[in-house]
């Protein structure tokens, strides 16, 4: 599990100067979440690329503040746990029940919103679902018409806050879940576990300020910014790792 973990919890974090100043960058880097000292990753585009789906001051706060704040409570919370000083995320989220509900949601929100970031870019910089990857969700859904809806679905029907998600189980096969609070499918509390190849965060705080309570509003148009050229490379990073 351990090496499947590590290819698929790739990620590259950068210490910003100013976690509320926006890093334009064309494509996202590759990955590897380390532990302590904790880092918030720069944003891969600037706060309002992903406009008019996602606003700009929706972006600012929720990297801005909201991982900030996880990246912050997870450097503390280190000063008190040597655990959390050592062998990375990858290591840490299959085990996390064995740790304290704090570091569970920080833990989680860091490696959450890290990826989030990621798998979204501004409209028409995202490239399409590849063929391998179109092809297995044709299985597994049947369309990806059909696909859409129920990841919509489990967005729009997770109660209170928490993430939808699409993972590959460790069959191979792909599957939709949803996941509350900052919890994610890597951690041995989650109900179904796999590899996350797309996230989507339905937390108010990720749309609140454009969208206010029309959840489902937000969800349609963040359609139209998933970075599919992000997700394919974790499906195909996902199915390497079980060879
Ligand atoms: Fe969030």
């Amino acid at each position: 599990m351990s090496v499947l973990l590590t290819l698929a919890l790739c990620a590259q974090l950068h210490l910003a100067k100013d976690p509320t100043a926006p890093v334009a960058a064309a494509q996202p880097a590759p990955m590897t979440l380390v532990a302590a000292p904790y880092t918030l990753p720069p944003l891969p585009y600037p706060f309002e690329a992903l406009e008019p789906a996602v606003d700009r001051e929706t972006m600012a706060v929720h990297h801005g503040k909201h991982h900030a704040a996880f990246v912050n409570n997870l450097n503390q919370l280190s000063a008190e746990s040597p655990e959390l000083r050592q062998g990375g995320i990858e290591a840490l989220l299959p085990k996390i029940s064995k740790f304290p509900p704090a570091v569970r949601n920080n833990l989680g929100g860091h490696y959450n919103h890290a990826m989030f970031w990621q798998v979204m870019a501004p409209v028409g910089k995202g490239g399409k679902a590849s063929a391998a990857l179109v092809k297995a969700i044709d299985q597994q859904f049947g369309s990806y018409a059909q696909f859409q809806t129920q990841f919509s679905d489990a967005g729009a029907k997770r109660f209170g806050s928490g993430w939808a998600w699409l993972i590959v189980l460790p069959d191979g096969k792909l599957a939709i879940t949803s996941t509350p609070n900052q919890d994610n499918p890597l951690m041995d509390v989650a109900e179904m576990r796999g590899i996350p190849v797309l996230a989507l965060d339905v937390w108010e705080h990720a749309y609140y300020l454009k969208y206010r309570n029309l959840r489902g509003d937000y969800i349609k148009a963040w359609w139209e910014v998933v970075n599919w050229n992000e997700v394919n490379r974790r499906y195909d990073a996902a199915l390497k790792a079980k060879r």
